[in-house]
Parts: structure tokens; C-alpha cells; sequence
């Protein structure tokens, strides 16, 4: 058995076993395919992650839900949301060209709850644009939220919906239908693609999606990450300490055992929040065919979220290596975040 008891004669210690024993709970095993516990036990084994985009199912949906109607959607005291203002602010730019089109269909992956998306929406339905609305999401309760926000605002706009794990897998083509006349705009928002492990497959999964007239959009933070002064904010703040809480609690290790801790990671050129193992741990994954242990020693920490800036040729060379061009960008007033528009590249 994995339990193991000190060998160290003071008496205090004697009965402390050396090793815990972790054992995710039946929810884990609920919320997550078999798939993806392969993917999370895999990203733990070989890079000590539990990628973020995990974090979103089950409670995480909840999770990401309260802390966007809490610290992103515009209030009273705070009248700008950066990502509401960069669709506002090109929306003439995307508009005008898609001139040609008679209509477009709305592609949001990592949809989130669709607030971002509801003034853009708004104008180009107003111009009688839209054909249909598509929110593709890794989390299923988060296209129930998505589902219900549409509906209620946009009776009459089809919507459709899909899970898809947008670094594993392209846009399902039989979803981006529509007379030969429309253009699929695709959005990736919320600086979504700056949170990926494998930003590279993600935009090549978006170029190989796309066709002739098809925008890409997406938004992200810039800057030289390994300058990041340490102050926590935002979703390194508020969101990782919620997928803090509920990581420990799923995966089940003890709150005096661990603590969080955000950090300039050099490996990955990103800013984390990792959770630090105080105690030697076992985590027993067992489910009906899976059946691993995992060993993560004290001192040891575990990623669970991660922000990777962009360096604007850093960017230029990413979006180029996918087989995408670029055709717009705009920054907002202190050049902290940047919202992008590709085509595809010619060749
Ligand atoms: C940072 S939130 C942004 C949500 C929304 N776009 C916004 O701007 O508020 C990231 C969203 O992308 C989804 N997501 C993360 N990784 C994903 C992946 N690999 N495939 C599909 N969706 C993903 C999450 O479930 C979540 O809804």
C-alpha cells in the first residue's frame, strides 16, 4: 500500500504517515469523461498541471459565472468592460467587411455565460446580419448558462450549441452551415487563448476551421510576462482562488497540507497560480478503468492556472505558423490588452 509511516524516532511524528493518500470523489469522476481524467492525470505525470480549461466544469462553471457578474460585467461604478468595448470599437471594422456576405454566422468558442458578445450580437442583428448564434464551450454547464442568457435576450436568433475541446479538435464543419453567402466570424475571448498549454494547436484547430471571408477575433493581454511585478489581480486573484478551493476539494487534499501561490513561471513564460504540497501525496485515481497512483512530493506544486502574454512579434510569429494572417488589431488605452482579427493566409 502507498501509506507509509516516518522512520524518525520523534514521538510527536510517529503516528504521521509520510505519504496522504488523495482519492478524487465520486463528483470528479461525474463531472469529468474518461478522457479527460486520462488528460488530467497526463498533464499531472508529465508537467505537474491540472489545465484550467478543466476548471471550468461542474462547480467551475459556477466558479467562472460569479466572478465574471462580480469583477468583469460592467456596473454603475465601473462602466468599461475591456472586452465589450473592443467588439464596440471595431465593430465597423468587422461590419465593413463583411460586406460581401449577405449573412454571418456568430461562432463563440469558449463562449463563457455569451455577455460579451451581447452588444455585438445586438448591433449586427439589428442589421438583420446574424443567420445563427454557435456556442462551443469544454463546458457543458457553462453552455447552460450560455443557452439561457441567448435565449432570453435574442428570442429569435437560432442559437446552437456544442462541447468541444478546442485544443484537441476543429469546429464541427457540419455546425458553420448557412446559404453559400455567409461568413462564420469566430470569436475567442475573455484572453482564453493566452491560458492554453498548446496555444499553436488551438489556432491551427481555428485555421483549419476556417474558409475564405471567415474572421478569427480573438483578445489577449500584452506585454513581457517575466516583468510582471507580483501584484495579483483579476483572475489571478479572484478566479484562481476559487479553483484553488475547489481543486483541493475534488481531488482531496487537506487545506493545512497545501497553499497557493502565484508566480513568473520561466518554463512556460507565464504568470501561474500554483497549488504547493506541504506533505508527500498519493493521489489515487480509480474510476472503472482507470486505476493509477500519482506521487507528488512535498515542495512539489501543481499548476491550475496560467496567463501567458504576448509579445507583439511573439504574436505575429504564432498567428503565422498556424497559416493565419493578420488583418486588424487594436490595443486598448494603456496597451495591456489587444483584440486581433485574421483571415487565412493566401498560401
Ligand atoms: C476566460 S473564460 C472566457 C469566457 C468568455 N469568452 C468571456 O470572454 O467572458 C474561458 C472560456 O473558455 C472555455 N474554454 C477553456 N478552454 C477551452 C478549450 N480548450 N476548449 C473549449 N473551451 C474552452 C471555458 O470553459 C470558458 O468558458
Amino acid at each position: 500500500m502507498a501509506t507509509n509511516f516516518h522512520s524518525n524516532s520523534q514521538s510527536s511524528d510517529i503516528s504521521t504517515p509520510i505519504t496522504r493518500i488523495a482519492k478524487p470523489n465520486s463528483e470528479f469522476y461525474s463531472i469529468f469523461s474518461e478522457q479527460e481524467v486520462l488528460g488530467i492525470i497526463n498533464a499531472l505525470e508529465v508537467r505537474r498541471e491540472i489545465p484550467l480549461k478543466y476548471s471550468y466544469k461542474g462547480r467551475g462553471a459556477k466558479i467562472w459565472d460569479n466572478f465574471y457578474l462580480k469583477y468583469i460585467i460592467p456596473k454603475w461604478y465601473r462602466t468599461a468592460s475591456v472586452e465589450i468595448d473592443f467588439l464596440s470599437n471595431n465593430f465597423e471594422y468587422i461590419n465593413g467587411n463583411i460586406q460581401n456576405c449577405e449573412k454571418v454566422n456568430i461562432i463563440d468558442v469558449g463562449s463563457g455565460n455569451s455577455y460579451p458578445v451581447k452588444k455585438f450580437i445586438y448591433r449586427l442583428h439589428q442589421l438583420q446580419k446574424i443567420n445563427k448564434y454557435i456556442a462551443l464551450d469544454i463546458s457543458e454547464e457553462l453552455l447552460n448558462v450560455s443557452r439561457k442568457n441567448f435565449s432570453k435576450w435574442f428570442p429569435l436568433i437560432e442559437y446552437k450549441s456544442q462541447t468541444i475541446d478546442i485544443e484537441n479538435s476543429c469546429i464541427p464543419q457540419d455546425l458553420l452551415n448557412g446559404k453559400n453567402n455567409t461568413a462564420n466570424i469566430i470569436l475567442h475571448l475573455g484572453v482564453t487563448i493566452g491560458n492554453h498549454h498548446h496555444r499553436n494547436r488551438v489556432l491551427k484547430n481555428f485555421r483549419d476551421s476556417m474558409k475564405k471571408n471567415d474572421f478569427l477575433v480573438f483578445t489577449n493581454e500584452t506585454g513581457s510576462n517575466s516583468k510582471w511585478d507580483g501584484s495579483v489581480r483579476g483572475g489571478c486573484k479572484y478566479h484562481a482562488e476559487e479553483i484553488y478551493g475547489w481543486i483541493k476539494n475534488k481531488i482531496g487534499i487537506r487545506s493545512e497540507d497545501c497553499e497557493l501561490v502565484r508566480k513568473y513561471d520561466l518554463e512556460t513564460d507565464s504568470v501561474v497560480a500554483n497549488l504547493k504540497l506541504h506533505h508527500n501525496y498519493t493521489i489515487n485515481f480509480c474510476s472503472q478503468r482507470i486505476n493509477k497512483n500519482l506521487e507528488i512530493f512535498k515542495g512539489e506544486e501543481i499548476t491550475i492556472w496560467r496567463h501567458h502574454k504576448y509579445e507583439i512579434p511573439e504574436l505575429l510569429q504564432e498567428i503565422e505558423q498556424a497559416g493565419l494572417k493578420l488583418v486588424h488589431y487594436s490595443t486598448d488605452k494603456y496597451l495591456s490588452r489587444i483584440i486581433v482579427i485574421c483571415e487565412i493566409a493566401d498560401n
